[in-house]
């Protein structure tokens, strides 16, 4: 079946989605929006209910930004361990919101806070996923100097996941940025190399690097558009695919 990309759509039983922190703000400028968070687990737990195992990576600029915080005098190492954090009280805002849907959630820590929430272990997590708990990885790779995009590739590949789904404000990768020019040209798929050549900002170098060498497609979706996600899967819909 042919997408409105006009590219084939694959049927993917396992995917990792990428959300950023931001796309948890709603329209406010910092924080945490219930209703947004609300809506964005309402379409998770459709898509869950299509049979798909998900595995979710976000962000945490919607409550700490680490490159901020270096600007106003933060040490960089201790910006991004701060950033994790943000991470982990996102995982756990949206497993509440999955959970009263009732969809079955673990959350699952980079860095251990027992207390919180589980640690990362990949096989455990493995068994979550084949249960049909959706996995919530937080505090990215557990490590400073990495983007949550790269925790969401290494995920992805550590969950044999077939595909990454990166949420975005905008329903694709353009060629500029479409929120200035209306003229952009939006792809509807792009090589890794490509994208790197290009800078196109989708996401950091090193987690395009990652994806491209453990061969791992990149879908770019608008997180803004209702039942953007399940269109996609059910083999229509708008992205771009970097593959
Ligand atoms: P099964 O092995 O399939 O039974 O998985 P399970 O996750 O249901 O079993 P387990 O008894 O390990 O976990 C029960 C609950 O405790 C789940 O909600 C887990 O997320 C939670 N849990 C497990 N380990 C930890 C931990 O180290 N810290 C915290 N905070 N919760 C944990």
């Amino acid at each position: 079946m042919e997408s409105e990309s006009g590219v084939e759509a694959k049927t993917y039983s396992r995917i990792l989605i990428k959300l950023s922190g931001e796309a948890l703000m709603g329209e406010q400028n910092y924080g945490l929006h219930p209703p947004t968070v609300e809506r964005i687990a309402s379409e998770l737990s459709r898509t869950h209910e299509l049979g798909v195992r998900i595995c979710l990576v976000i962000g945490g600029g919607n409550l700490f930004r680490g490159i901020q915080g270096v600007t106003h005098g933060i040490e960089p190492t201790t910006a991004d361990y701060m950033g994790m954090l943000g991470t982990v009280i996102n995982a756990l805002a949206i497993q509440s919101a999955l959970e009263s849907l009732g969809v079955q959630t673990r959350v699952l820590s980079a860095i251990p806070m027992h207390e919180i929430c589980e640690p990362f272990i990949q096989r455990r997590a493995m068994r979550h996923l084949e249960k049909g708990r959706v996995c919530i990885f937080a505090s990215g790779t557990g490590n400073p100097c990495f983007t949550t995009d790269t925790a969401a590739v290494l995920r992805a590949s550590e969950m044999e996941c077939q595909v990454i789904f990166k949420a975005t404000k905008v329903d694709g990768v353009y060629a500029s940025d479409p929120t200035i020019d209306s003229d952009a040209k939006r792809y509807e798929s792009i090589t890794y190399n490509e994208t790197l050549q290009k800078n196109l900002k989708v996401m950091d170098a090193s987690a395009l690097a990652l994806a491209r060498d453990q061969k791992l497609p990149i879908i770019v979706y608008s997180i803004l558009k209702m039942g953007g996600l399940q269109a996609i899967l059910e083999g229509g819909g708008v992205y771009t695919i970097i593959s």
